[in-house]
């Protein structure tokens, strides 16, 4: 079996190709009539001022006819590209058949169960089992929260700063970000942060390393020694202020919060201080996951298993929301109803996921994915400029720390060169504590000239910011 057209084949030609002023003229009247409808709450658009009209792989139309490069792919959400035909035709056969049916027993389900097993890392493959609630990132979250409290009987949740874990309410209370929670609060009682390594901005210095990590295998970096001393003080210390947590949640790789990675000994010290304290490991995947990081899942760059993994974004193949916690069974204790809601599995969207996975696996595109991010952080690595603190990421996922001139973080300059960016035709996002961090998630069915014409425009944003010759 061919699964679907080769990647080459999946995309507008033209792409980029920007024949108007951003916003053009349809765009601004469908952002007008949005402004005057929709809700306040609404925020891409207010950074990116286009009206989309059709997406194709790695390139969106707007409603004027610009084709963009979409390095973004939803908050990378379309890792096999827009309208994926193969994935297309499986949650369209699907959907003329049967599109909801809460938890009773389809093909389309069981498949997509079997098939996420096939790639989840060893240790939980064939020893784990899934639940669905709602269709989102947040809700898969929620249910991680649910199994911690229920399996261990304790209440605590830990977390890091700098962290995104959803917008419902046990999902922000694990949240780093203040923004998200101003007004809202109080939340889950018990949730507490403490810092997550960012080898950029703390100290590089390593001399005594070791002498802080509370392993006694240590990576040698201050920034992973002192987190995990942080983390270890939660659940031991006897002045810590709080009972030991239920659960430790991280993203292997911070997305929202600036595409950072830890250390390479930092997952494991998480998995030793959870297993000495009878806690969970959770890893929220939902970013880092489903190939983005040139695996199918970011833990598997560090060998660690988690007992816990968070999925969503991409797992609908299609975009099509679906979101879900895959656990190792002997956490199954809970019963019927332990996690609830209407959408607990959507049909069409597993269909998709795992048309998707096929995808990707017939195309290897996680090798793809791994080469083409390190062609993607060579050339913007190559830029030279003092403006660029520093490029990172894992395969597709990559971020670009900017500074200004005194080397203070600049979410100006992030903003300035986004525009540029698509006003040449790439769409870029931006992430990070301060905005000051440009990130890239262009979809895993980018080709290598896509690559190649759209780091040519971020480049030259970036070297056009370096020079004074941007806005
Ligand atoms: C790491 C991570 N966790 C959780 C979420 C929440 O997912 P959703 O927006 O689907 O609720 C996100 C969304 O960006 C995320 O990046």
């Amino acid at each position: 079996m061919t699964a679907g057209p080769p990647i080459h084949d999946l995309h507008f030609d033209e792409a980029p190709n920007v024949e108007t002023k951003i916003p053009g003229p349809r765009s601004r009247r469908l952002l007008e009539r949005q402004e005057a409808i929709d809700s306040g709450a609404v925020a891409y658009p207010k950074v990116v001022p286009i009206a989309l009209e059709e997406g194709r792989g790695s390139t969106l139309k707007d409603v004027d006819g610009n084709v963009f490069l979409d390095f973004f792919a939803g908050i990378g959400v379309m890792n096999v590209g827009h309208s994926n035909p193969y994935v297309l035709e499986a949650v369209n056969d699907q959907t003329s058949k049967l599109v909801h049916t809460i938890d009773f027993p389809t093909e389309a389900r069981l498949e997509f169960i079997e098939a996420v097993n096939d790639v989840a890392p060893p240790g939980l493959r064939d020893q784990c089992k899934m639940v669905f609630g709602g269709p989102s990132g947040s809700d898969a979250n929620e249910a991680s929260i649910k199994l911690a409290k229920q399996y261990t009987g304790r209440h605590g949740l830990l977390a890091f700063e700098g962290s995104y874990h959803g917008g419902t309410a046990g999902a922000l209370s694990l949240t780093g970000g203040v923004k998200y929670k101003a007004g809202y609060e109080p939340l889950l009682p018990d949730a507490i942060h403490v810092r997550y390594p960012y080898p950029y901005r703390e100290s590089l210095s390593d001399d005594d390393a070791e002498a802080v990590c509370p392993r006694g295998d240590c990576c040698g970096r201050m920034s992973c020694a002192r987190s995990l001393e942080a983390v270890k003080e939660k659940f031991e210390g006897p002045y810590s202020g709080h009972e030991p947590p239920a659960a430790i949640w991280v993203e292997p790789i911070q997305g929202e919060g600036g595409v950072v990675v830890p250390p390479k000994g930092f997952l494991q010290g998480l998995r030793d201080i959870a297993d000495d304290n009878d806690a969970l490991l959770v890893a929220d995947e939902i970013q880092s996951g489903f190939g983005r990081t040139g695996k199918w899942w970011a833990c598997e760059h560090y060998d660690v298993t988690p007992d816990v993994i968070t999925m969503a974004k991409g797992i609908g193949g299609a975009g099509l929301p679906l979101g879900a916690t895959l656990y190792h069974e002997q956490f199954d204790t809970w019963g019927p109803g332990g996690h609830i809601g209407t959408f607990r599995g959507n049909v069409p969207a597993m269909r998709g996921g795992t048309a998707a996975i096929e995808y990707v696996q017939e195309h290897d595109l996680l090798e793809h994915a791994t080469e083409l991010g390190e062609y993607i952080r060579s050339r913007l690595q190559d830029v030279d400029s003092h403006l660029v603190g520093e490029v990172r990421g894992e395969g597709l996922f990559v971020g670009v720390e900017l500074i200004d001139e005194d080397g203070e973080p600049s979410a100006d300059l992030v903003k300035a060169v986004q525009t540029r960016c698509y006003e040449n035709g790439v769409l870029i996002w931006k992430a990070g504590r301060e905005g000051n961090v440009l990130r890239l998630l262009p979809p895993l069915v980018t080709t290598h000239e896509q690559a190649e014409i759209g780091l040519d425009i971020v480049t030259d944003a970036l070297r056009a910011a370096t020079s004074g010759d941007l806005p």
